[in-house]
């Protein structure tokens, strides 16, 4: 009576039991089943970083670039003329927000104002490149005068960061051909020109820049922007969100040079 009475029990539990222990199967498989997708995903994810291009930065073997030679969807995004006490720091919350590295072209006389950020700038993983003491137009300058002009600002960016820039830009991209290769040979500064020039300075709108620094990309690219200006800043979260749905990642200028001539 008693092993009737466990068993007809444990039979009415079984029956009642069942629908749940089933639909328990089957959240348990999908759950197992979404679970593998994602392992997949990620091991895919994995295997493509693991055999990712080698962006370990060169010895640049041209004096100038306004693109590097690859197909691979690379592109470098910079930034020119600052740092800016509050715009910088804003694109610098996106750029992370985004994990995206940038290269910044700053002026001496910003960057002794605000070391500060160059620091940041330097601990977020970005680049920081040399864009002349006073933004200088180059091609005016004597050979003496262009030393200095690089010359202290390659000082005051090394002491406040530690790190040495290793790129110049030349302020409106005036440069001659005889000064990059005087430039390469005594500061080993290659001359970082732009392949996407948006004009953001002449304040076009944001939906503008936007769409001038998208629709320009192409694998191998530098684009050209200014972190002094705020409509550029709200430009960036919708460039950077648009290129990277069309499969570009951002890197650094020189780990774009690395890249030069491979793929
Ligand atoms: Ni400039």
């Amino acid at each position: 009576m008693k092993a009737l009475t466990i068993s007809t029990f444990g039979l009415v539990m079984l029956l009642a039991l069942t629908p749940v222990l089933q639909t328990g199967c089957q959240t348990m498989s999908k759950e197992e089943r979404q679970a593998k997708r994602a392992a997949k995903k990620k091991s895919k994810k994995g295997n493509k970083a693991r055999s990712g291009p080698d962006l370990t930065p060169v010895v640049p073997q041209r004096d100038s670039y306004g693109r590097v030679n690859t197909s691979l969807p690379f592109l470098a995004i910079t930034f020119d003329d600052g740092p800016h006490p509050t715009n910088t720091p804003r694109l610098l919350d996106i750029l992370k927000a985004h994990d995206v590295k940038a290269t910044f072209f700053v002026v001496g006389t910003n960057a002794r104002r605000y070391p500060q950020i160059l620091r940041r700038m330097i601990a977020e993983g970005h680049e920081i490149g040399n864009h002349t003491l006073d933004h200088a137009k180059l091609t005016n300058l004597s050979p003496a005068a262009v030393e200095k002009e690089l010359g202290v600002t390659h000082q005051t960016i090394l002491d406040a960061t530690g790190v040495a820039p290793r790129l110049m830009r030349p302020p409106y991209g005036a440069i001659t051909a005889s000064q990059k290769s005087w430039i390469k040979k005594k500061f080993g500064y290659p001359s970082i020109l732009w392949s996407v020039d948006p004009e953001d300075w002449k304040r076009p709108g944001v939906s503008v820049v936007t769409s001038r620094l998208v629709s320009g990309a192409r694998p191998g690219g530098i684009l050209l922007a200014h972190d002094i200006h705020k409509p550029t800043i709200d430009a960036i979260p919708a460039v950077l969100q648009q290129l990277k749905q069309r499969g570009f990642q951002f890197v650094t200028v020189s780990q774009l040079i690395a890249l030069d001539g491979k793929g």
